[in-house]
């Protein structure tokens, strides 16, 4: 199942069967204010679907560090955004910054604790005074059936956490956080930690 989902098109599939990526839909459209022209950098882009759901007056990039993704995503979208199969460290802050928003939509799950503080930081850094960073991860939550609870054990990122585990995290790097728990996005059941951190 994990390598089935390392195909691009196979794993867009399976987020829109399960739910996952209308609950990145409504989440973006809940709690990001998105306006004309903003500069977006989307960290760990995927296929790039997401695209769809934004206005079309952004100045978006996507990154991942899975060459067939990006290959994927400029194939589809590459005439109205750029794609660069790259980490996000310091010499991407750098080049792609100053920024309004940058996304990690099911990112922060597939990086360890000491790498994700680091590339928050580099995340801060690469925002505008007031910009946004939103971020969308499955979550540990008390009271999970069985059926959640085995999706996000088998989840292909390594690190899922619980919401406020998240929190903490995303609160090394930002002095504003604020997280929403929410459990009805998507068609299988799912718990999401929703964070949405303001620069300085
Ligand atoms: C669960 S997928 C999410 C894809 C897309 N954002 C979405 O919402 O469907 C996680 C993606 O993050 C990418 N990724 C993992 N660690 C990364 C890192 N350090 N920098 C950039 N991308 C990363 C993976 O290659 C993968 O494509």
């Amino acid at each position: 199942m994990k390598h089935v989902l390392e195909l691009p098109a196979l794993y867009q599939a399976y987020q829109e069967i399960g739910g996952f990526f209308g609950a990145r839909v409504t989440a973006i459209r809940d709690y990001l204010d998105l306006r004309a022209g903003a500069r977006v950098i989307d960290i760990g882009c995927g296929p790039g679907y997401i695209l769809r759901h934004l206005p079309a007056d952004i100045d978006y990039v996507g990154l991942d560090i899975d060459e067939p993704s990006i290959a994927f995503a400029r194939a589809k979208f590459g005439t109205r955004a750029r794609f660069e199969a790259r980490y996000f460290d310091e010499a991407a802050a750098r080049e792609l910054g100053p920024a309004d928003v940058v996304m990690m939509n099911g990112v922060m799950h597939h990086i360890a604790d000491d790498d994700l503080v680091a590339t928050l930081r580099l995340v801060h850094g690469a925002l505008k005074p007031g910009g946004v960073l939103f971020t969308l991860d499955g979550c540990y939550a008390p009271g999970q059936g069985r059926l959640e609870k085995w999706l996000l054990d088998n989840d292909r990122g390594v690190h899922v956490r619980s919401a406020e585990a998240y929190r903490t995290l995303l609160e090394a790097a930002f002095p504003d956080v604020t997280l929403h728990v929410r459990n009805r996005l998507s068609r299988l059941p799912y718990t999401f930690a929703i964070g949405v951190a303001k620069a300085a």
